[in-house]
């Protein structure tokens, strides 16, 4: 996920604050926003007039600005720090300072980490620099017009293309209006900063969905993606909404919404310490990430849709004529990846037609699998690392299978050994147990099997269509089911001082309950485990005894009628039963003992909905536990050994 940073001071504001010299500030800001996760950052920095001088080419004469940036992992911003040092001592040499700056630490999800690709991005003359958190959504019809008129693109990102968009509208007016004329063209989400050499005195910066704050302190200006980035300089912040614009210099805000209307802001006081701050409020990552997952969904189906109305993952390299040919989906995973495999077995079957077998990547490596050319192995892992993931595409490729991946992770070892990829963008996730990266893994691999379909001409476009614009409902779904928290914690305080649990469900229900006996595991240290439901009869349900809690997923899924049979059978054995229970189905919640709700979804697209009380319950218990939610005992986010 990546961080702007935008800062413009008056003259003489550092020396009155006590700090350093604006690129050390600017850079110290970016430092705070870190906890985002990065693979490349930059900065580009300019001088007032007032300091008697202004960057000038010394060809043209003409004003420019000057650009720092570094691709070296998480130690670009370091690197960045040596890159700008002989600038800063020659400006203090000469008793001069920058008077502004805008800063990004890149997460990449087009194009790789690289220094090209890193921020801030330029345009043809080289005078304005643009900062962007967000996904250019019509990149390519944009990228076309663009370099149809003449424009040189030096990178491989959709960010670049806003530099150029703004270039394009400068030339009769101020780089407001600009600004607002160009992000009028694109679809998206979108968090940037502008600056313009041949406007000292003022920065703009813009927003749709993505966040932005705007904090003010004495003869300082300082615009970011998130609050710890202000801290130390700002004494209150004023949050920019979506479709609102501004124009930021050391003596306030100008803000406007996109039809120029004056936008009204409001002073909230800054009284976070840092760390509450980068946990945005959230007492551990593991809440936050909880709570992101209707952005994460949302990102991670931006821009697939083109205007024509077809499902595209061309971005991902796949070859649509040998994908046509496939007549055998594997997909490999392990833990939460493995889940989500499951779950997307039911679509790459059902919508896409192929016979789709799902394996955990350490037993698919040794288990000699029949591979051949027609066969599409799909390694699904958050941070394309996992060893054993890894291995398994190796055979895969060794077995002349086609082979993709789903990862979190731009150029991880995992989408380095793969033809294709489909990026989840969910952001870093930093708890140990994933959450968000599930979600997006269950999306990217119902999008698949979509592409396949209309690959294969097994759908009409028309049914494409809608069956994409259900699975745009799911953030908004997701979001009632967050919001439902609290009920899900007072259920969570029955169920703490237990020590063994069941989950039970059928169809995609199963896969749920295996992901919520794993979080329970994994963070509360419960023994937790989970079984189809139909198969409790066949020698599970000898555990059951007066008190033993099943945790039941019976939402309205094709076999939803069984289930209820099933929760009789515990019943009967003396179970407390806790179901996971659509809105208004009176029914099954007469059944169970607690029910907790979650809102109907669309056919097949159930999974993601009804797995949020089933990650809150584990959260609740561990919380209630006293546990550490985000380091729990014994695991690695990463997981580099076999
Ligand atoms: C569970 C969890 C692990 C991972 C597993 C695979 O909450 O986080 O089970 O799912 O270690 O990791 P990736 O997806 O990185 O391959």
């Amino acid at each position: 996920m990546c961080g702007i940073v935008a800062i413009i001071r008056s003259h003489t504001t550092l020396e009155e604050n006590n700090l350093e010299s604006l690129p050390e500030v600017l850079i110290s800001s970016l430092n705070r926003l870190e906890y985002r996760g990065y693979d490349s950052a930059g900065i580009a920095l300019g001088y007032a007039e007032e300091d008697g001088v202004l960057s000038t080419d010394p060809d043209t004469r003409r004003p420019t600005i000057e650009r720092f940036r570094a691709a070296v992992s998480t130690r670009s911003l370091e690197e960045l720090k040596k890159q700008v040092e002989p600038a800063v001592h020659s400006a203090h040499t000469a008793g001069r300072d920058y008077n502004r700056g805008i800063g990004h630490t890149r997460w990449a999800t087009h194009g790789r980490p690289s220094e090209q690709n890193a921020h801030p991005h330029q345009d043809c003359s080289g005078s304005i620099a643009v900062v962007h958190n967000g996904i250019v959504e019509n990149w390519r019809e944009l990228a076309d017009e663009l370099t149809s008129t003449g424009h040189l693109l030096e990178s491989e990102t959709d960010s670049e293309l806003i530099a150029h968009l703004i270039e394009e509208e400068i030339g009769d007016t101020d780089m407001l209006e600009a600004t607002r004329r160009a992000i009028k063209r694109i679809n998206g989400s979108f968090a940037i900063a502008v600056m313009d050499a041949n406007s000292p005195h003022s920065l703009v910066v813009v927003r749709r969905l993505s966040p932005l704050v705007i904090g003010t302190g004495k003869g300082i200006c300082v615009t970011a993606s998130d609050i710890p980035a202000l801290l130390g300089f700002a004494d209150a912040y004023y949050v920019l909404e979506d479709d609102e614009i501004a124009s930021i210099s050391p003596d306030g805000i100008h803000a406007f919404d996109f039809a120029g209307n004056p936008a009204q802001l409001h002073p909230i006081p800054v009284s976070w310490d840092i760390d509450a701050a980068q946990k945005s409020g959230y007492d551990d990552f593991m809440g936050k990430e909880l709570n992101e997952q209707p952005a994460a969904i949302k990102d991670t189906l931006l821009g697939r849709m083109t205007t024509a109305g077809s499902l595209t993952l061309d971005e991902t390299r796949i070859d649509d004529e040998s994908l046509r040919d496939v007549d055998k989906v594997f997909v490999v995973g392990c833990g939460s990846s493995y889940h989500s495999g499951l779950i997307g077995k039911y679509t790459l079957e059902h919508w896409a037609r192929i016979p789709t077998e799902i394996d955990i990547s350490s037993e698919f490596r040794y288990r000699d699998p029949i591979l051949s050319s027609s066969s599409l192995v799909i390694g699904v892992s958050q941070s394309g690392e996992t060893m054993d993931t890894l291995r398994a595409i190796s055979l895969a490729k060794n077995s002349k299978a086609k082979v993709i991946s789903i990862s979190n992770v731009v150029d991880s070892s995992i989408t380095r050994h793969t033809g294709g990829v489909i990026y989840t963008r969910a952001g870093p996730e930093v708890g140990v147990a994933a959450t968000k990266t599930f979600s997006t893994q269950i999306t990217a691999l119902q999008m698949l099997a979509l592409y396949l379909a209309q690959l294969r001409g097994l759908l009409y476009p028309d049914e494409i269509g809608s069956l994409f614009d259900q699975m745009r409902t799911i953030p908004d779904l997701v979001q009632t089911a967050l919001d439902r928290s609290e009920e899900v914690l007072t259920v969570a305080k029955e169920i703490a001082d237990r020590r063994d649990l069941f989950y039970i469900g059928r169809n995609t229900g199963y896969p749920v309950a295996l992901e919520g006996a794993l979080k329970m595991k994994e963070i509360a240290y419960l023994r937790a485990e989970a079984y189809p439901a139909g198969e409790l009869k066949h020698g599970p349900i000898a555990l059951i005894e007066p008190g033993t809690i099943v945790i039941a997923v019976a939402t309205r899924g094709r076999l939803w009628e069984k289930m209820h049979t099933n929760i009789s059978e515990v019943k009967s054995r003396g179970a407390t039963v806790v179901g996971i229970v659509n809105d208004e189905d009176d029914q099954t919640a007469s059944l169970v003992d607690y029910a907790l709700f979650v809102p109907k979804t669309p056919p097949l697209l159930d999974a993601v909905v009804d797995v949020i009380p089933l990650q809150f319950l584990a959260y609740h218990v561990a919380k209630l536990k006293g546990l550490n939610v985000d380091r729990p005992r014994n695991l690695a986010k990463t997981v580099t050994v076999e």
